[in-house]
């Protein structure tokens, strides 16, 4: 059994203009102490998918339907209580702006002291050891003294760093990092990314790495998922990725980054603007922007082939080569 799977999960938004299908239908297993990347241009889904399993969705969003098991232990449809104990506890998540989730007016030590407190059963003295503790791990230098600081004292980088420890404090099985260092500039961003690399490894924990960017999965990631629309077209290892792409919006993914597989050649970014969620179209939801797409593309949407153990692609131009297999 993995340590977290999601099952033709459907999330939506209902708002006045309509229900806003977000996530549909996404399907992923994660395994314990493994880097799952989700990735996926702005608007894919990918931070809904992570607010639905830890069921943080505004007022107007709702799991429509599908399962959600962590450690056996369904989440749809469970009591906030038993959510409250899983956030923190089992599952943890750092967002993309670390000023918006850290409170001004506090310290940074009284915000961690208080995250292990509520979490884990320890005393004041055992909660202030663990938080400088903690931020030893990530590397915040003077951490006694940074224990007293605001945030404002802290820079974009540092504040990050911050939330990791404030999201590892209480051991989570599970991080789900939702784009942890797009707010920070590229050097400081390859410095957090290193850390919690090092911090897998030592902690063993296992994660979901959100992001557009395919570098960061590369460096990172065991296990890749391509979302767009909201469904996933493509999953399988990092290297079957990178290497064998099988859904057209995966190539043009790679074909619009500098990889090994295309050095010099000139990047092609992907043209055409993503679908009306609210209008979804009958076929494959990237047709409409898929230069090699066929009739049936438009027509009928495509259910995933597999390509290979674990490597599968909802893309028609796999048809023939699955019924050359069977
Ligand atoms: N509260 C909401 N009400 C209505 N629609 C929403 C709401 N939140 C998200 N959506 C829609 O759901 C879709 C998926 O959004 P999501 O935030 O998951 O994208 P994302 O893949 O995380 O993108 P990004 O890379 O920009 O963070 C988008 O089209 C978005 O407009
Ligand atoms: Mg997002």
């Amino acid at each position: 059994m993995a340590l977290l799977e999601v099952k033709d999960l459907h999330t939506s938004f209902f708002t006045d203009a309509g229900e806003v299908r977000a996530v549909n239908g996404v399907s992923f297993d994660l395994e314990r102490g493994k880097v799952l990347g989700i990735v996926g241009e702005s608007g894919s889904g990918k931070s809904v998918t992570a607010y639905s399993i830890m069921q943080i969705l505004t007022s107007t969003g709702r799991i429509v339907s599908g399962s959600i098991k962590c450690d056996g232990q369904e989440l749809v449809g469970a009591d906030e209580n038993v959510m409250k104990s899983i956030r923190g506890n089992k599952i943890s998540i750092i967002f993309q702006d670390p000023m918006t989730s850290l409170n001004p007016t506090y310290t940074i030590g009284d915000q961690l002291m208080e995250a292990i407190l509520l979490h884990t059963k320890r005393n004041k003295q055992q909660a202030w050891d663990r938080a400088v503790e903690m931020l030893h791990l990530v590397n915040v230098n003077e951490p006694e003294k940074r224990m007293k600081q605001y945030p404002f004292e802290f820079s974009g980088g540092m504040r990050q760093r911050v939330m990791i420890a404030m999201a590892l404090a209480c051991e989570p099985d599970i991080l789900i990092a939702d784009e942890p260092t797009t707010a920070l500039d590229v050097t400081i961003q390859a410095g957090i990314l290193e850390l919690m690399k090092d911090i897998q490894k030592k902690m063993g924990m296992a994660i979901i790495m959100i992001t557009h960017d395919l570098g960061v999965v590369a460096q990172l990631c065991d296990e890749v998922v391509v979302m767009y629309a909201g469904s996933i077209c493509e999953k399988g290892t990092a290297d079957d990725i990178f290497y064998n792409p099988c859904h057209e919006y995966t190539k043009g993914l790679l074909r619009s980054i500098p990889t090994a597989g295309n050095e010099g050649q000139k990047l092609q970014p992907i043209t055409g603007t993503p679908i009306d969620l609210l209008n979804m179209p009958k076929g494959c939801p990237f047709a409409p922007r898929c230069d090699a797409a066929m009739k049936i593309c438009i027509r009928e949407k495509c259910e995933s082939f597999e390509i290979s153990e674990n490597h599968t692609a909802a893309c028609w131009m796999n048809l023939k080569k699955a019924m050359d297999r069977n």
